[in-house]
């Protein structure tokens, strides 16, 4: 089967304690539940992809334990083409240790683990998949080099090449901005990228002009409960978030870019797939865990 989107990331098991509340530096909190399961952000989009409507191939790397097991499972079970999900020896799984709290937000730490194998060569070696593709995803959960190759690699296909980075901490490489057609930040990803705060409808505007002012074709910055704001080199455009009763927001952003790129694999029109990502992303917050939680294509059927 050809895939038509493709995910060149992360796969991560996550270890998932519910609390009242965040713990503070230096304390102990006495938890309630804990869980352990699949996500990583590529593994978490290349699932969203894959229930919302795609044909989907994982580009990654895990360890050589039961965890990088579990994680290739977990995709193939999803119909996910794994054949360039490779397994390094002697390290470990990449790991998420995440504490959700009574709001429903989270707080994660991550571990790269076998994601800080997969280098620009082991994309390289499955090329015929980003031959084969129509939308090509990164995240920032595998080495920077990797995310610049593919990235590079995508534009010269003329491929449309969607960048989630996440997680981010400062600006990007310059020279990237010019390969990517959809930067997708969320609020805090838009504020380091752009060196701007961001907290709302406005200020967001103001960061992405900065980031379509840096050679990004077009930016897509996710507002949680505010929304989404499209905006390119015309317009901006606000998507307003529909309104649920959150649970757990991990991989809602996850959920909105799978279902995002799904919906543009199919041939929607960008408005169209925003919409449809954003109603993919606010079921997967009324549920717990990152990749149990995103829905298939049948629940957002009329
Ligand atoms: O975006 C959510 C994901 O971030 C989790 O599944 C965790 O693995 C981290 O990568």
């Amino acid at each position: 089967m050809q895939a038509n989107v493709v995910v060149v990331g992360s796969l991560n098991m996550d270890l998932v304690a519910r609390a009242q509340r965040l713990p503070r530096g230096g304390e102990t909190l006495v938890g309630e539940t804990f869980v352990t399961v699949p996500g990583g952000k590529g593994a978490n989009q290349a699932v969203a992809a894959a229930r919302l409507g795609a044909q989907v191939a994982m580009v990654g790397c895990v360890g050589d334990d039961a965890y990088g097991q579990q994680l290739r499972q977990a995709l193939a079970a999803e119909q996910i083409d794994c054949q360039a999900v490779s397994i390094a020896a002697g390290v470990s799984s990449g790991v998420a240790l995440i504490v959700v709290d009574a709001a429903s937000q989270n707080a994660i730490v991550i571990i790269a683990g076998g994601n800080g194998q997969l280098l620009p060569e082991s994309v390289q070696r499955f090329d015929a998949l980003l031959q084969q593709a129509d939308v090509i995803i990164c995240q920032l959960e595998v080495p920077m080099a990797t995310v610049a190759y593919t990235l590079e690699r995508g534009r010269a296909l003329g491929k449309t090449v969607i960048l989630n980075p996440a997680p981010a901490s400062g600006p990007l490489p310059a020279e990237w901005f010019a390969n990517i057609d959809y930067l997708i930040p969320n609020e805090s990803e838009a504020e380091a990228l752009s060196g701007l705060p961001v907290n709302d409808l406005e200020s967001a505007k103001a960061a992405a002009t900065r980031l379509l002012a840096m050679g990004v074709g077009k930016v897509i910055v996710t507002l949680g409960a505010q929304g989404a704001l499209f905006a390119d080199a015309q317009a901006f455009r606000h998507f307003p978030a529909p309104v649920v009763k959150p649970v757990d927001t991990t991989a809602a952003g996850d959920t909105f870019v799978g279902g995002f790129a799904a919906a543009l694999a199919r041939g929607e029109e960008e408005g169209a797939a925003i919409a449809f990502g954003q109603r993919a992303a606010a079921l997967s917050v009324t549920r717990a865990g990152a990749q149990p939680s995103i829905p298939h294509l049948a629940e957002l059927q009329p």
